[in-house]
């Protein structure tokens, strides 16, 4: 690209006080002005070829994590052509690309350096999905706290999380990466996320800028398949897709990802309307927008631009700020601008958006303030963040069934003697991992058999895999019944490899791959009790182990100590608490399937035929949206209100008395649900609107509060706007989405 001089404005002191020691995190409004003034003069100085570097990002060749790769990186980089980097990390490399900016390009502006630090960096926890079944705001702040801490210290500024999309489908392998079905639930996550991350000062080294991603509602695919189209109405999309992103934006993430897919036929690295009137307009964002890898180039393939150049013209004129991988930016800018299809103001004010944070994160203070080889040795698997996993893995895990074997109920495992440990995840290393486990050390993960070897000491631990994830081959089954027939239990370990989840891994069955269910159903057979434990990205559909099987936990994919915490669980030293965020469907069929379903014209009636039902399977999933057992019983009390009506301005006090009425002390997610009863639209019969997880010893009762006020029943109407309507409205408390005591109340005029 040619260089235009015309728009250098030499305002050399500036520069150097600006390159020298300006960053900053802002607060106040004069700071904010400051910030801007200071962003303002680098811009004054740079070139249109150096502008469109500081709107490119491109993969080093570290990590795969798109279709294209482009080798001359590093004299892109060199030449000032790109000004940003991702998939590359460790200081001593980092350090040495932004050497390379700082001491051979024109102006030295820093590099930011991306990586996807989904679940963790070196340190994996649980898959984000199974994280959010903890309900552990506190704990899913820490843990991308001490993510953010960890990468930072392998010299990354900014990490492309939080995942925050919405899914209702299993069948899309990204749901593994979100916070589950409920727009609720999945907004409290995404700020708390966003706060971990970044916490207080961005240019706090231990800190990252985060991405809230995929924008917008890239978890609707038509069919479940990855990268499809997303077809909803508006409302649909404000009332339950949209309000997570907004709240890691208003949370302060400083940048978003536009998503692969469509949404109202304009692919969204396109839209002037989300990336434009929805960010900026109505919420107000600041920060930049990138895009997902190589989505400029692909609105070709979408059929919206002829070529690259309008491609580029499309997403800038959008509103997008920085291209990810398609290079387009950097090669069409000039010849756009020249010909009126875009303007300078559009490229300075994206540009200004990339320096912006740039300033926030320090690094026109120090390039280097995230190059420090003594912390990356103290950070990264400190004895904080280890425990930490260790604790996140515990509460992720879902106990689905656990029923009386010869009359006492399977888990926990007192004492065992002789456990037959089976399946391809029980002495697994990699999968426990899960997908997008980043940079995540594998050498360090605690497997099922190494946890349970260290928790049960005198026990004889017996292994076998009995069969692999994929294909028909049995040959392994018969050491596994052997070793089944000779133990006091069986610990079955089965599941998803991580291949098989996440990006690119849409399936449209969802059994438990392979043999393995089979393998399940002739362990049982053999009368020595199992505990089946699946490790998974997305619910998978097992109606008939469920059926066979006493004792089922849900494990997810757990991250590195992921074995120490199900020998925790399995031990009864944990008496698990997840509770799930996803519902688990009786067969593929009843996807998407979620609890806050609208009611119809003909509700469900087993005895009239007309109405809204299947008639090979109940309208009910397997397991329902925030569900999950305990070692222990929780009793309810009777939900109490304050009162019987509120105004626009009172707040309702919802009371419910929980009791630990087992012999175990625990811990339970109570949850309160709302219903609208007659809108001006049609209400979903149950909506999450607050939840409690509480500890209890055994015999012990704690009372709860909860509170309403207008604000929490306000819906999008048909007018787009938010606004809770009067009328009757029900309450409902309980252990999850299908078990509630109801009362009512009235909202008036
Ligand atoms: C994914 C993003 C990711 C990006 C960079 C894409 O394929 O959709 O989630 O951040 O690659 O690795």
């Amino acid at each position: 690209m040619r260089r235009t001089p015309l728009y250098i404005i030499p305002l050399l002191a500036v520069t150097i006080l600006i390159l020298k020691g300006c960053g900053m995190n802002p607060r106040s409004v004069s700071e904010e002005s400051e910030l801007d003034r200071k962003v303002d003069s680098v811009l004054a100085l740079m070139t249109l070829e150096e502008k469109a570097g500081q709107l490119t990002l491109l993969t080093s060749d570290w990590d795969v994590t798109g279709p294209t790769m482009r080798k001359e990186y590093v004299e892109d980089i060199r030449s000032g052509r790109c000004g940003n980097i991702f998939n590359a990390h460790t200081v001593a490399y980092n350090r040495n690309l932004q050497k390379i900016t700082v001491e051979e390009t024109r102006l030295g502006i820093p590099l930011l350096f991306g990586y996807d630090v989904v679940h963790g960096h070196r340190t994996i926890f649980p898959i984000p999905l199974g994280e959010a079944c903890s309900w552990n705001l506190e704990l899913m702040e820490k843990s991308a706290r001490l993510a953010a801490g960890e990468a930072a210290a392998s010299g990354l500024t900014w990490t492309f999380a939080p995942v925050v999309d919405i899914s209702r489908d299993p069948r899309w392998g990204r749901v593994s990466e979100g916070n589950g079905e409920d727009t609720y639930l999945g907004s409290l996550i995404a700020a708390a996320r966003v706060r971990g991350f970044q916490g207080e000062d961005l240019s706090d080294p231990y800190t990252l800028a985060a991405c809230i991603k995929h924008y917008a509602a890239y978890g609707a695919p038509v069919a479940g398949r990855d990268y499809n189209t997303v077809d909803m109405s508006e409302i649909a999309f404000r009332q339950d897709y949209l309000p997570p992103y907004r709240a890691g934006v208003a949370a302060g993430a400083v940048t978003v990802m536009a998503s692969f897919n469509e949404l109202f036929g304009v692919p969204a690295t396109a839209s002037p309307y989300l990336m434009t009137r929805i960010l900026r307009e109505e919420w107000g964002f600041k920060g930049f927008v990138v895009t997902d890898y190589t989505g400029i180039d692909e609105l070709r393939a979408h059929g919206v631009a002829a070529d690259r150049r309008q491609a580029g013209i499309l997403a800038l004129t959008a509103g997008v700020d920085m291209d990810m991988q398609s290079a387009i930016y950097m090669e069409t800018m000039q010849g756009a601008l020249e010909d009126g299809s875009i303007t300078l103001e559009e490229i300075d004010r994206a540009v200004k958006r990339v320096l912006r944070v740039k300033f926030q994160l320090g690094l026109f203070d120090d390039p280097y303030r995230y190059f420090d080889d003594r912390r990356e040795s103290s950070v990264v698997h400190s004895q904080e963040i280890m425990e930490h996993a260790l604790q996140s893995a515990r509460e992720s895990v879902v106990l689905l069934k656990n029923e009386a074997f010869k009359g006492s109920a399977i888990l926990p495992l007192a004492s065992p003697r002789r456990i037959a440990l089976i399946g391809p995840l029980a002495d697994n290393q990699v999968d426990l991992l899960g997908s997008w486990h980043g940079a995540g050390d594998i050498d360090q993960v605690v497997t099922l058999r190494a946890g349970l070897m260290n928790r049960y000491p005198g026990a004889t631990i017996s292994y076998a895999p009995g069969c692999g994830f994929e294909g028909d081959e049995v040959s392994g089954f018969g050491e596994a019944l052997r070793l089944a027939r000779s133990s006091d239990v069986v610990v079955l370990a089965i599941g998803e490899s991580q291949a098989r989840s996440g990006e690119a891994a849409s399936r449209s069955e969802l059994g438990i791959p392979g043999v393995q269910e089979e393998l399940a159903l002739e362990l049982i057979k053999t009368g020595t009790p199992v505990v089946v434990l699946i490790m998974a990205e997305r619910p998978l559909v097992f109606p008939l182990l469920n059926e066979k099987a006493s004792a089922i936990l849900y494990a997810w994919h757990p991250g590195t100590r992921g074995g120490d915490a199900l020998a925790d669980i399995l031990s009864g030293n944990y008496n698990p608490s997840g509770k799930l965020v996803i519902s688990i469907p009786r067969n593929v069929g009843q996807i998407p399937i979620y609890y806050s379903a609208k009611p119809t014209g003909r509700p469900m009636d087993p005895g009239n035929k007309f109405t809204s039902k299947y008639l090979d399977v109940p309208n009910t999933p397997l397991y329902p949206f925030g569900y999950g057992r305990s070692y222990t019983t929780f009793e309810y009390g009777e939900t109490g209100l304050s009162s019987e009506s509120i105004g626009r301005s009172d707040t309702l006090v919802v009371s419910v008395t929980v009791s630990n009425t087992g012999a175990t002390a625990g811990e339970e997610v109570v949850q309160l649900y709302t219903r609208d009863v007659v809108g001006s639209l049609t209400r979903p019969l149950k909506e999450l609107k607050g939840f409690q997880k509480i500890y209890l010893e055994p015999g012990v009762s704690k009372r709860l509060q909860f509170r309403l006020t207008a604000g929490d029943l306000a819906f999008v109407n048909g007018k787009l706007e938010r606004m809770a309507e009067p009328g009757e409205f029900r309450v409902m408390v309980g252990p999850d989405s299908a078990h509630l005591e109801e009362k009512t109340f009235t909202l008036k005029e």
